[in-house]
């Protein structure tokens, strides 16, 4: 059995050219079990392409089986088509990452459905459980906040684990910038909430929860909890509108100290090490992964 303790990472270097192309090169892979880690999020664009050279240099030089491990996976809000004329960028992401990797795995999907844009297969893990345990402390009174309804079973999975009730926001988006709300499902008087997301981006959906559970009657002490904190602007003014007491975010984008927002970045590094640790010795992921 390989311990992963034992392993090195091998070396890549990505250059800039002057036009902005990438050159990529990775150590020696030959005949090995290779997986590429790195997240999509922004600057989005630039972090693809990375991935896809960094996974046709591995692939060039001879990686014996490519799993691309992917945290956060920009483009995945993008499951079907917003208008007659819109793209699925989810989709054409799948295209371009499954067709040349052997597996994938990837973080909190914002749609689990997603999954099945891939034609190789794709290990969803589940960072819930992570940042059920690190929220447990900080709340006791809480009602367990889903701020629009595509959060709705993650609010239950945190409100069961935690012995605490669910209430949900409804929510429609005008922009990308924009959402409004039309009031609160549940019961959140004089309660402390916790919002419950997979992702910040621009944090108008966790202001906007904010300010209908305030308006609903819930007390001023908030907890956010988060999986993928990007904070594209002006996530930093929606967070300071919506004033939690605590943000906690996990580190599958390296966003949150920049932010400058006060984060408590919850790793889920040991969930990643452990998945690939079993990966690579042929065993099943069991709870590590999310189905349905
Ligand atoms: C939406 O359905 C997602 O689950 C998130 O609520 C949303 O993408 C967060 O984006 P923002 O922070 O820009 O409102």
């Amino acid at each position: 059995m390989t311990s992963l303790a034992s392993i090195d990472p091998t070396g890549t270097s990505i250059e800039v050219f002057p036009d902005g192309e990438l050159g990529v090169e990775v150590g020696v892979v030959r005949g090995a079990d290779v997986y590429v880690v790195q997240p999509t999020g922004p600057p989005v664009h630039e972090r693809l392409v990375e991935l896809l050279l960094l996974i046709d240099a591995a692939r060039r030089s001879g990686a014996a089986r490519l799993t691309a491990v992917i945290p956060y996976l920009g483009y995945s809000r993008q499951d079907r088509r917003a208008a007659e004329g819109s793209a699925i960028g989810g989709r054409v992401m799948a295209d371009a990452i499954g067709a040349a990797t052997d597996r994938v795995v990837i973080v909190d999907l914002h749609a689990p459905a997603t999954e099945a844009f891939f034609a190789t297969p794709v290990e969803h893990l589940d960072a819930v459980p992570t940042l059920i345990e690190r929220v447990r402390p900080l709340v006791r009174e809480h009602v367990v906040v889903a701020p629009d309804l595509g959060a709705v079973k993650r609010a239950e999975r945190f409100a069961a684990a935690l012995g605490l009730t669910v209430a949900c926001v409804r929510k429609r988006r005008l922009s990308g910038t924009e959402v409004e709300t039309h009031g609160v499902e549940g019961d959140v008087r004089g309660r402390p909430a916790l919002i419950v997301d997979d992702m910040i981006s621009t944090g108008a959906t966790v202001a906007a929860a904010a300010a209908a559970v305030r308006a609903a009657g819930a007390s001023p002490d908030l907890v956010v909890a988060a999986t993928h904190g990007i904070f594209a602007p002006p996530a930093v003014e929606a967070m300071r509108s919506a004033a939690p007491r605590a943000l906690l975010v996990t580190d599958t984008v390296p966003a949150a100290e920049a932010s400058g927002l006060a984060t408590e970045v919850v790793s889920i590094a040991g969930l990643l090490a452990d998945a690939i640790g079993r990966m690579h010795r042929e065993e099943p992921l069991g709870g590590l992964v999310r189905h349905g």
